[in-house]
């Protein structure tokens, strides 16, 4: 049975916005137009998605949670209350001839948050930069480059800390190259490009990295994106060395 989104009614969705089945859009939240949201989907208070945006299904974007075009977000992607992901690497609000700047006047950027990962609260991604799968990035961190997939980065600029697993808890040295999670007990491999879930010792398949949510993208919504691809439209916007 297809459950239609709910909208509330003080919430400002675009008619050309699309909002995928199941999905929550709370008070004062923004969905600008031909935004796509996915299928059951949380949007809290005062979230804001901006025009043309790409969100997956089964995320959270939280409280005043700022999600700025051309950003993609992939499935099962988590958005910390009131963190921003930027668009505009050298903001300024007049030209340099004192002129006020337009769009023409700017190219937007964008932030491609993958599969499975959170961003803290008060984070703040600046664009272009791709936030690995399953990453967790610290509250308050500032993150200006590349997150490898599993990584656990805080700081100002961010910096990794250690690496986190599927539970989003941070992983415990298991041997040479190896980690265990604490909470699901899943082993993880280190690999010269960073992190990997380690299949063959995970005798549960049910949320790894090749059987997730992102299965079946009936509504074609947000496939899966190799790094530096950022959007559907190949737009180059990585910053090749990552957050180590
Ligand atoms: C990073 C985080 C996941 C904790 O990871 P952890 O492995 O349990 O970290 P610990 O608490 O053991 O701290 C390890 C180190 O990281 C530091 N640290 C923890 N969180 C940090 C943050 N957000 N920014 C900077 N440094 C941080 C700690 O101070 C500690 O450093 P120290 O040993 O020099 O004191 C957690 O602090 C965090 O930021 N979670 C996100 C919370 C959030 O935004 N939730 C959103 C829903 S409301």
């Amino acid at each position: 049975m297809t459950v239609p989104a709910t909208i509330h009614a003080d919430a400002d969705v675009d008619p050309t916005a699309d909002v995928g089945e199941g999905t929550k859009v709370w008070h004062l939240a923004q969905i600008r137009q031909d935004a796509r949201v996915g299928r059951d989907c949380v949007l809290g208070r005062g979230a804001y998605v901006g025009p043309g945006v790409r969100i997956g299904n089964q995320c959270k974007i939280q409280n005043y949670a700022l999600v700025y075009e051309p950003a993609v977000l992939e499935d099962g992607v988590f958005i910390g209350p009131a963190a921003v992901l930027t668009n505009d690497q050298n903001p300024r609000a007049v030209t340099p001839d004192g002129r006020l700047k337009d769009e023409s006047d700017w190219n937007a950027v964008a932030v491609l948050v993958r599969r499975g990962a959170a961003v803290g609260a008060r984070a703040v991604c600046v664009a272009p930069v791709t936030i690995g799968r399953w990453a967790l990035v610290a509250a308050g961190a500032v993150v200006t480059r590349d997150v490898p997939d599993f990584a656990l980065v805080a700081g100002v600029p961010a910096r990794r800390i250690g690496w986190v697993g599927h539970a989003g808890v941070r992983l415990v040295p298991a041997g040479p190259g190896r980690w265990n999670c604490p909470v699901t007990g899943r082993q993880y491999a280190q690999t010269p490009a960073g992190l990997t879930e380690d299949h063959t010792v995970t005798e549960d398949h049910t949320l790894t990295e090749d059987h997730t949510v992102t299965e079946d993208h009936a509504d074609g919504l947000v496939g899966e994106h190799g790094p530096g691809t950022g959007q559907c439209d190949d737009q180059p916007r990585n910053r090749s060395s990552s957050a180590e």
